[in-house]
């Protein structure tokens, strides 16, 4: 392989466009061949931006292209099982945006054509990249709040996604709780053995409509004996609020910012700050990084940072607390590798 990687971005959305615009003019060692789109907007938008660039309606053409070793694939969440499997049978080394599949049999295939083809796909879990999380983790991981007992995680939208997104996206828990089972297994460096969620329509009621819901409260125990709360909404109004408390046995860790620019306004009306706006401000340095730790590892031979496995246990915890918020009912989860290597959702 080249010393540069050749890239095709497969997807121009809210994300997509920002991985191509990354991939194109910030990472010295990517280069982006391609990027593909059905919506012709979107599409010019971007190659009128960069006309270096190929554009491409059909993603398959991205796939076909002899040139191009890597792809992002940031179209919905419905298209990524095909698109990946299609990426994997063509040689390509894949980066998949998160959720990896809208359910586990999907990932379950998608992690035995990794295996197969011993194929490099690596899914966007991004906060595992962002400085506050990543310090976070060389700390505790360092011992320096003693053992991990309790993780609190708080991810609060200003707003509910467009319903078209919503729609494709699997849901509150599987589209926004789902980085939060990533972290909290990342973290505790344990998979989660017990799962109770409860949730529903408290303000975005357009969200009914679809089967969908704006607030999610998920209990998790985990087999090393921690426990782990995420609040996972789309009612915060106020701005984009992600948080994490760990708490150890000598201390705690907390990952988290609200404020947007470091400027404080004061009057005699007492002092002002402005606050996160959205996903792509407050994490704009963890999807940088993980492009770049992406090209990285592929041009180095290097095992994906977060694996088509990690991108499977997620969706596992995802499924099981869907389950206990449609049952009301606590569900033992077995998310441990079976022996056959896929994990499993065992509800009792
Ligand atoms: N990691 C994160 O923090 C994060 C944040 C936002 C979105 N996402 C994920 O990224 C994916 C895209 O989300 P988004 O917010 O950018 O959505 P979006 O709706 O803004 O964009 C999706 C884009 O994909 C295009 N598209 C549809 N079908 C396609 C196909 N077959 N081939 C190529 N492009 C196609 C659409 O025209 C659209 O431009 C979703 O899976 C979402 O869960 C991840």
């Amino acid at each position: 392989m080249t010393a540069r990687l050749s890239c095709g971005v497969i997807g121009l959305g809210r994300l997509g466009f920002r991985h191509a615009e990354t991939l194109a003019g910030r990472i010295g060692n990517a280069k982006l061949e391609a990027v593909s789109d059905p919506d012709q907007e979107r599409l010019n938008l971007f190659t009128s931006r960069f006309p270096a660039v190929l554009g491409f309606s059909d993603y398959r053409e991205v796939l076909n292209a002899k040139n191009i070793d890597a792809v992002v694939i940031a179209s919905p969440t419905d298209t990524h099982h095909r698109i990946t499997m299609e990426a994997i049978r063509a040689g390509k080394r894949v980066f998949c945006e998160k959720p990896l599949t809208l359910d586990a049999e999907e990932a379950r295939g998608i992690v035995r054509e990794t295996e197969k083809y011993h194929a490099f796909v690596q899914v966007g879990f991004m906060r595992r990249f962002d400085p506050g999380y990543t310090v976070a983790k060389t700390r505790l991981d360092a011992g320096e709040i003693g053992d991990p007992v309790f993780v609190r995680c708080i991810s609060r939208d200003p707003a509910p996604p467009p319903l078209e997104f919503a729609r494709a996206s699997g849901g509150l828990i599987q589209d926004l709780c789902i980085h939060d089972m990533d972290l909290s297994r990342w973290l505790l460096k344990s998979e989660a053995v017990r799962v109770y969620a409860r949730g529903g329509v408290l303000m975005c009621r357009e969200l009914e409509e679809i089967g969908d819901m704006d607030h999610a409260d998920i209990l998790l125990n985990f087999a090393g004996g921690a426990f782990c709360t995420i609040e996972g909404s789309r009612n915060a109004r106020y701005g984009y609020d992600v948080w994490t408390e760990i708490v150890g046995t000598r201390g705690a860790l907390f990952i988290g910012e609200l404020h947007h620019t470091p400027a404080v306004l004061m009057t005699e009306n007492g002092s002002q700050r402005d606050l996160m706006p959205w996903f792509l401000d407050r994490f704009e340095r963890a999807y940088f990084e993980e492009m770049r730790n992406f090209v990285d590892h592929v041009l180095q031979d290097k095992e994906p940072a977060v694996t088509a496995r990690d991108g499977l246990q997620a969706i596992l915890m995802a499924t099981a607390a869907k389950k206990s918020l449609e049952t009301g009912m606590p569900l033992a989860l077995n998310t441990a590798i079976r022996r056959d290597g896929y994990g499993s959702t065992n509800e009792r």
